[in-house]
């Protein structure tokens, strides 16, 4: 099929590879050049495993394009929107400008029997608007909401081998015309067994921000745990290996630390708050401003924690920190909590290394103030304490008594729980977990 992929940031990029890996002609769209460059180059403008190696093997079929100009659009049977919807400043609303823009950039460029289909995750109610300006532009076009749920890091196994299909019809029944022009898209994955479910409109909003939810809420609830652990001296690892032997709690997402963050399920479950009270119906998430609360105390408790490993107080103190992404495998920073309290530290009088494998420029674009360094035997010279914050495989594989020969105070905060505190105390060192005695 042809197939148009507006945006092309972590979603869209990854989307409009893997559908020409799946066989369809595809052209990306942006706005950022630079972006289109790179991609064009097929390199990626970001770090995703198996990303690029993906670009390289797809334009080589000259199936796949990229450009900036939104006319290219014009000639796809299927128009992908996979642009971002951030957090509103100062509000806890998605901004849909660029889903609209889009959209509207889009009109002009679409013909009888063509599909808009939106991936990005936004506000219930969005897609039913959105659907009315296409029909009113082309009234034999359909919109087709199909939200997405790939975690970066995963990105290409996530989209070649979903889960599930979703796809929000306007009727919500199976036998609309758009149905079985996705069905082509994902031919792929659907004889491979992929399950797939026809939806109408709000449900199908409503599946990505309840799912995204649902992910949060499992991992505050497990840092509530933490918090009830190191009150009473208990080890919120062992409990989570315990209730996650139980197949219907699953141990997947019970990993305490210090929290949630990325590009997704902080601002999601915020706007799923704000639109809810729209609706009028904002004490069925009241749950989820505890479940925020939750996970931004556990920032504030790494920083608590930090100041009691460093004998009381932070002045002057050297803190390696190491991750500053949201998560391991990706450069993303967006609310990343590693980097959060990274900063914050710095603010206490802190004197902070900041390093990661692969995030060191994103992160020093956000907080320029902070000293990085890529090196991990650099990063921790001298180091008062060491601050584990984000699992990359390196920090896991770390030697306690190699690194012991570096640092003027053997102390880690192991912000992810990864680390063999038996060993580390073995080797000499304080160590400090989250939850954990
Ligand atoms: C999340 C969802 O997992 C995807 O299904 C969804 O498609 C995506 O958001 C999206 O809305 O686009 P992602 O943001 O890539 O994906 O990251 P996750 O793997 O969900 O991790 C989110 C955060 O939770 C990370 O900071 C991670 O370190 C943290 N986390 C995860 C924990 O603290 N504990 C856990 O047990 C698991």
């Amino acid at each position: 099929m042809r197939i148009s992929v507006i945006g092309c940031g972590y979603l869209g990029a990854v989307h409009a590879a893997c559908m020409a890996k799946l066989g369809h002609e595809v052209v990306g769209i942006d706005v950022d050049e630079r972006k289109i460059s790179e991609l064009s180059a097929a390199r990626a403008p970001f770090y995703e495993p198996g990303l690029e190696d993906l670009l390289r093997d797809v334009q080589e079929t000259g199936r796949l394009s990229f450009t900036t100009d939104m006319s290219a659009a014009h000639g796809s049977d299927v128009h992908f929107i996979c642009v971002g919807t951030p957090q509103k400043k100062g509000e806890n609303a998605a901004d849909l400008t660029y889903v609209d823009a889009a959209t509207v950039g889009l009109l002009p460029h679409l013909s009888p029997g063509d599909i808009v289909v939106g991936k990005s995750t936004v506000p219930v109610g969005t897609a039913s608007r959105l659907a009315e300006l296409v029909q009113l532009k082309e009234p034999e076009a359909h919109l087709v909401w199909n939200p997405e749920f790939l975690r970066e890091g995963h990105a290409v196994s996530d989209t070649l081998q979903p889960d599930r299909l979703v796809y929000g019809v306007e009727n919500g029944s199976e036998d609309h015309p758009s149905v079985a022009i996705l069905d082509e898209v994902y031919a792929g994955s659907i004889s491979s067994g992929t399950p797939r479910l026809v939806t109408d409109h709000p449900t199908a909003e409503l599946v990505k921000t309840a799912a995204n939810s649902f992910l949060a809420t499992k991992i505050s609830f497990i840092n509530a745990m933490a918090e009830l652990c190191e009150a009473a001296g208990a080890d919120v690892t062992r409990l989570a290996d315990a209730i996650g032997m139980d197949d219907r709690i699953g141990r997947k997402f019970l990993n305490a630390g210090i929290g949630f963050g990325g590009g997704c399920l902080p601002k999601d479950i915020r706007a799923f708050m704000a639109r809810a009270g729209e609706l009028g119906a904002d004490q069925a998430l009241t749950f989820l401003r505890e479940v925020d609360a939750i996970n931004m105390r556990r920032r504030s408790r790494v920083v608590e924690l930090s100041r009691e490993l460093c004998g009381g107080s932070l002045l002057g103190k050297r803190i390696s920190v190491l991750g500053a992404a949201f998560k391991p495998e990706s450069d993303d920073v967006r609310d990343s909590p590693a980097l959060s309290i990274a900063a914050q530290l710095q603010l206490q009088g802190a004197v902070v290394t900041v390093s990661d494998p692969k995030a060191i420029d994103n992160a020093a674009r956000r907080f320029p103030e902070l000293h990085y360094e890529a090196d991990v035997d650099r990063a921790v010279q001298r180091a008062d304490a060491i601050l584990l914050l984000t699992e990359w495989q390196q920090y896991r594989e770390l030697d306690p008594y190699a690194l012991s020969t570096l640092v003027t105070n053997q102390r880690i905060l192991d912000g992810r729980n990864v680390l063999d505190a038996a060993k580390w105390r073995a080797a000499g060192w304080t160590y400090r977990g989250l939850g954990r005695p």
